[in-house]
């Protein structure tokens, strides 16, 4: 991708009804909207039509703690994107698997398929799963340690690549005449055992239109950071100010660079929590409205979670207890977990303060303001080596989706920041990042597959 190529990408996070923790409990939200095909199409529809490049589906594999307060329930994001795959025709969809919980295969296959049927639109948002809740529905008694979690998602992410690779893109020769339909040259096994995987191949889905759909990943820790510089094309993250950004936006780059790869093919897209309003006194006390309905029972308890300590305990009127603030210490979510103590001190919040911080943004950058305002932070951050696009991250949804799409992204078209009307189709294309070679170096031929 040439520099002179390089535009602001944007990404719709779709999460419920919003990316508030209480949007599900404003006027405008029906809760009972996100088992219905009608509410995610519609989102689908207004993120298309704006220009959005893609549309992101997260995914937890449990009901999480103090969900009875909360709207956390989530149907399978491959499902969702399945069925917006019919009503959509350019934007890009992107799901979420675990590495911990799904084998290759599946992820491989129902990938392949979202990429066939999409025509070429398919990314795969890559998690290792950070909730322990999520350990006992698949009937482990807890989850592997952060470390072995990355160790496994490097060689279930080296299983996936593989199963994707093992179609060539001009195997189906489908010659009736002869009685052939594929290529058996070109179609190869697999044959992966790794340390925790296995997988013997190939696939039973031909080379998706990308050839493998794009790789998102969002850890920010250590290990979570090489895992993404080797193997990712958009880098998600939370970072609460330019200079962070800045910070985290050089070292991907760089570890990008020292894996072998094209710096500029690994793009870094931060969360940004827009709350757009004519003036930003209205912006503000939109935010208000949405804060002022938090449910402080779910806050403290999504805080405890986030510190793995019980902030129940902790005194509202005070700083977070010295105790609190050694990332080593935590399995779960690392990177979350500094970024919470860090906004609390670097900002003296008292413990009050932090829970409408975190209840709102999840530890996302947010900025109430004007159309105006909103695109100049999106544009400082573009031009100053912080982020490549961002994943915007509406309060409620659709009504804030809207509003964004009505003010800010029409504000940043009009300063040419944006990759409108890019050649091609696929959601790679869309992004400027390269093609996949067709025929991966070094694959052999397949023996002869019984019938
Ligand atoms: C924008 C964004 C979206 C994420 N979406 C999900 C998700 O859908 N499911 C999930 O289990 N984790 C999700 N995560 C969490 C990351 O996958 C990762 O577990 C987290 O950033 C902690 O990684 P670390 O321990 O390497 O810091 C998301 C993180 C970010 C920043």
């Amino acid at each position: 991708m040439s520099r002179q190529a390089r535009f602001l990408r944007l990404n719709a996070v779709v999460y419920g009804l919003g990316n508030h923790e209480a949007a599900w409990r404003m006027p405008e939200s029906d809760p009972l909207a996100t088992t219905s095909l009608a509410h995610w199409a519609g989102l689908a529809r207004i993120a298309e039509e704006a220009g959005f490049d893609s549309l992101f589906l997260g995914d937890v594999l449990a009901l999480l703690q103090g969900a009875e307060r909360h709207l956390s329930d989530t149907m399978d994001p491959l499902v969702i994107l399945s069925a917006l795959a019919a009503v959509t025709s350019r934007i890009g969809l992107i799901g979420t698997l675990s590495t911990s919980f799904e084998p290759p295969f599946h992820i491989a296959r129902r990938f392949a398929s979202l990429d066939h049927i999409t025509g070429g639109r398919a990314g795969w948002n890559i998690v290792t799963s950070s909730n322990r809740l999520e350990a006992g529905n698949f009937g482990l008694d807890g989850l592997p340690a952060h470390a072995g979690r990355y160790a496994m998602a490097s060689d279930v992410l080296d299983a996936t690549i593989a199963l994707w690779d093992s179609w060539d893109a001009d195997a189906r020769v489908a010659d009736k005449q002869a009685g052939l339909y594929f290529d058996p040259g070109k179609v190869h096994p697999v044959n992966h055992a790794g340390p925790f995987v296995r997988t013997a191949g190939p696939l039973n889905v031909p080379r998706g239109p990308q050839g493998r759909p794009l790789l998102v990943q969002a850890g920010s820790s250590e290990d979570g950071r090489t895992l993404a510089a080797t193997y990712a094309d958009v880098v998600f993250t939370a970072q609460l100010s330019l200079e962070d950004a800045r910070a985290f936006y050089d070292d991907i780059k760089t570890r990008a660079a020292a894996a072998g790869r094209d710096p500029d093919e690994v793009l870094v897209m931060p969360g940004i929590m827009p709350v757009v309003g004519d003036t930003r006194a209205a912006a503000q006390a939109r935010l208000d409205a949405i804060d002022g309905v938090i449910v402080r029972e779910h806050a403290l308890e999504q805080l405890s979670e986030y510190l793995q300590a019980d902030a129940r305990a902790f005194d509202l009127d005070q700083p977070l207890p010295d105790g609190v603030g050694d990332e080593s210490r935590s399995q779960a979510n690392k990177s979350r977990f500094s970024l919470i103590v860090t906004l609390a001190r670097r900002e003296g919040l008292t413990v009050r303060q932090l829970l409408q911080r975190v209840g709102g943004g999840r530890g996302h950058f947010l900025q109430a303001g004007t159309a105006v305002e909103i695109a100049d932070t999106m544009q400082e951050w573009f031009e100053n080596g912080a982020a490549d696009g961002f994943s915007v991250m509406c309060p409620v949804l659709p009504t804030d989706l809207r509003a964004f799409s009505e003010s800010v992204v029409p504000e940043l078209s009009r300063r040419g920041l944006l990759g409108n009307g890019r050649a091609g189709s696929t959601l790679r294309q869309r992004l400027g990042l390269r093609e996949i070679p067709t025929r991966p170096a070094g694959a052999e031929p397949a023996p002869a597959i019984a019938s």
